[in-house]
């Protein structure tokens, strides 16, 4: 009887088999691909994280209801671990706010393709994987990995799942183009989609330069993976194979951008993020009324309605935990996307945005502080945003599981592939039909121009004759 009460109540769906390409890189990404692949597995489906060891101190693949398989961390990863859990974090509050971070990473992509080599190589890895046959597979696109891996395992169902709102450079190959005229970068730093002219100057450079590393590193990619296989098509060429893009982006609190039927946003899907014990740093000595703590329920705390506002460094997942709990917020974004995130806030009205440096200011602080305690405002549109967010017409977690059940069924989606991608710069932007039409009206300029001199010269031959006759 329980078992066929189970049947009925699954019988609405085929279970499917997922596998999840999650690279141990940083716990906000592996904790956002492990959720994902949970509620999957929650609406009845399989799901297989493959997860090689890039920073082996998370020690976490995100989930513990999927199955994890990891692959162990090569000689060159250890270098982006060093990098991650000393220079990264070190760096944090003197870090420029854009350009500089793309320097710092450009370094490391190399041990992310050392680890990929190795993950490709890993004796019967491959083999298992392409037996497991699963139906779908998803990954992040912060390394590119997953591209041609999908490709030798033969999977031709893939979606992208970013834990980020937005990647710049991604909507090259996303089908997708975005306008960084009025859409603010990921890592454009600190401006809203109000920009003067050399801000847009700046978010065009940013734009611009996200497309460029990714396409310095792609050859990168392309030589490793040759070695495996002489025929594989191009990382380029594979990246754009997607099905669907997800986006972790709410629209309702989002910058608006252009998008397309093969972009779904599903941000604030992932709420409540992993656990790691941090170290006792001891700031809180001699001040009675400050609780450090090396670990805390975010989420939790957050949902105590003792709880006023909420100080964060406005990391995508804070923001979604403090707008599910309808808590007004101090932000003061160190780097990456959390500039962006916090002009979301300043835009939204749910909080009050600190640059960095003036925390040097404690008058700052207190200011801030005691501005969003006592205007009611900040407090208000919390909570307006809180109850919108829960009344949304459909549930994000619902149209994730629906998309990827329909991946699996109908998959893959080329017809959502635009042509866009196939017409060069110039004809993309239309640049060679404005310059005809501008080239023919500058002809019937000239030509117009000059029969107006012709015919005012007739009509002075003519008024001279006549004037000559009169004489
Ligand atoms: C970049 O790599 C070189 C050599 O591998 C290393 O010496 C240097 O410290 C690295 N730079 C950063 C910012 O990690
Ligand atoms: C990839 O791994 C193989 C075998 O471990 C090694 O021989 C090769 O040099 C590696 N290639 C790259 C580009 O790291």
């Amino acid at each position: 009887m329980r078992l066929l009460l189970h049947i009925i109540l699954l019988g609405s769906v085929t279970p499917f088999k997922f596998l999840a390409y999650s690279p141990q890189l940083a716990k906000s990404h592996v904790n956002f691909l492990g959720k994902i692949s949970d509620v999957l597995i929650e609406a009845g489906h399989e799901v297989v994280i493959l997860s090689p060891l890039l920073d082996s101190s998370l020690g976490f693949a995100g989930s513990k209801k999927a199955r994890v398989i990891e692959v162990p961390q090569c000689t060159e990863a250890r270098a982006y671990e060093e990098f991650m859990q000393n220079s990264n974090a070190a760096n944090a509050w003197t870090k420029g706010d854009s350009l500089q971070a793309f320097f710092e990473w450009g370094n490391l992509t190399y041990s992310w393709v050392a680890q990929c080599n190795a993950t490709i190589a890993h004796p019967g890895l491959l083999e298992s994987l392409r037996e497991e046959k699963f139906d779908v597979a998803f990954a992040e696109m912060i390394d590119f990995c997953a591209p041609g891996l999908f490709h030798l395992l033969g999977i031709e169902k893939w979606v992208i799942t970013d834990s980020l709102a937005i990647n710049d450079a991604h909507f090259f190959y996303t089908h997708t183009p975005s306008n960084p005229a009025y859409v603010p970068t990921m890592m454009g730093g600190s401006m809203g989609e109000e920009m003067s002219f050399s801000e847009r100057f700046d978010n065009l450079l940013t734009f611009c330069f996200s497309k460029w590393f990714n396409e310095y590193f792609f050859p990168v990619y392309d030589e490793m993976f040759r070695t495996h296989d002489r025929e594989i098509p191009s990382v380029e060429e594979l990246f754009g194979t997607n099905s669907l893009v997800f986006t972790n982006s709410e629209p309702l609190v989002d910058f608006p951008r252009p998008s397309s039927a093969r972009m779904i946003d599903i941000g604030g899907i992932v709420t409540s993020t992993g656990h790691k014990q941090m170290d006792a740093d001891r700031i809180s000595e001699g001040i009675p009324n400050l609780v450090e703590t090396t670990w805390a329920p975010q989420s939790d705390l957050l949902h105590d309605p003792r709880i006023s506002a909420f100080i964060t460094h406005c990391g995508q997942g804070s923001i979604t935990e403090a707008i599910d709990a309808g808590v007004p917020l101090i932000v003061v974004p160190i780097a990456y996307d959390q500039l962006r995130n916090a002009q979301q806030v300043k835009r939204n009205g749910h909080g009050i945005m600190l640059e960095k440096t003036e925390l040097e200011n404690p008058e700052k602080l207190r200011n801030a502080v005691k501005e969003v305690l006592e205007n009611p405002s900040y407090h208000e549109k919390a909570l307006k945003i809180k109850l919108m967010l829960e009344d949304r017409p459909f549930a994000m977690k619902e149209i994730f599981i629906r998309n990827m059940e329909f991946l699996a069924k109908y998959g893959p989606l080329r017809q959502l592939g635009h042509y866009g991608r196939k017409l060069n710069f110039f004809q993309y932007y239309l640049i060679d039909v404005i310059a005809a039409v501008l080239g023919v009206a500058l002809v019937i300029l000239i030509i117009a121009f000059f029969l107006v001199i012709s015919v005012v010269r007739l009509l002075k031959r003519i008024l001279g004759i006549k004037k000559v006759k009169a004489d």
